[in-house]
């Protein structure tokens, strides 16, 4: 059974143990599908003001992302390189943080409620796999700190699906 931890209220010690909670999760499980479910559940008990935690997957086929497993509102399903904040990140292969989604041209609105957002790019054997996605209704919700390990994140992620997949 999942244990929901108290965290400390120390920003980055809270973030580590939840590293340590997400290599728990995913160890010794291979399954795609679970693993990403598991991720974005942990996140969004983690984390304070998101209204969505998600990823998007890159289908190679039809050149674009398609929804993965996430929390949140139902959300649009595919989007083309290029557009939007996750279009964004994969095609700059780097992790676009907008403080206010109302100035980021072509930003998509799935959740009305959105105002900021962080995603990042997800690579497996330097190939893209997909885009972590974040959103918050709080304007500047995600600082360096959230950041770096928004990104350790996705690294531990990463890391995982590259053993599996060798
Ligand atoms: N806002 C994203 C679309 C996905 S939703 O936030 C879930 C974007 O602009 O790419």
């Amino acid at each position: 059974m999942f244990k929901v931890e108290h965290y400390s209220g120390n920003k980055a010690k809270d973030y580590e143990l939840m590293l340590k909670q997400l290599e728990a999760l995913v160890q010794g499980e291979q399954d795609i599908i679970a693993n990403l479910s598991n991720a974005s559940a942990l996140l969004n008990q983690f984390l304070n003001d998101v209204n969505w935690v998600g990823f998007y997957l890159w289908k190679e086929k039809d050149q674009e992302l398609v929804l993965g497993p996430f929390q949140g509102l139902p959300a649009c399903i595919r989007i083309k390189s290029g557009k939007g904040v996750c279009g964004a990140a994969i095609k700059e292969g780097k992790t676009q943080r907008v403080e206010d989604v109302n100035k980021f041209p072509g930003h998509i609105a799935c959740d009305a409620a959105s105002q900021s957002e962080i995603v990042v790019p997800l690579f497996v054997n330097d190939t893209l796999f997909g885009v972590l996605d974040i959103d918050s209704p709080i304007t500047n919700r995600f600082d360096d700190v959230d950041q770096v390990y928004i990104e350790k994140f996705a690294e531990t992620l990463q890391q995982h699906l590259l053993l599996k997949t060798e």
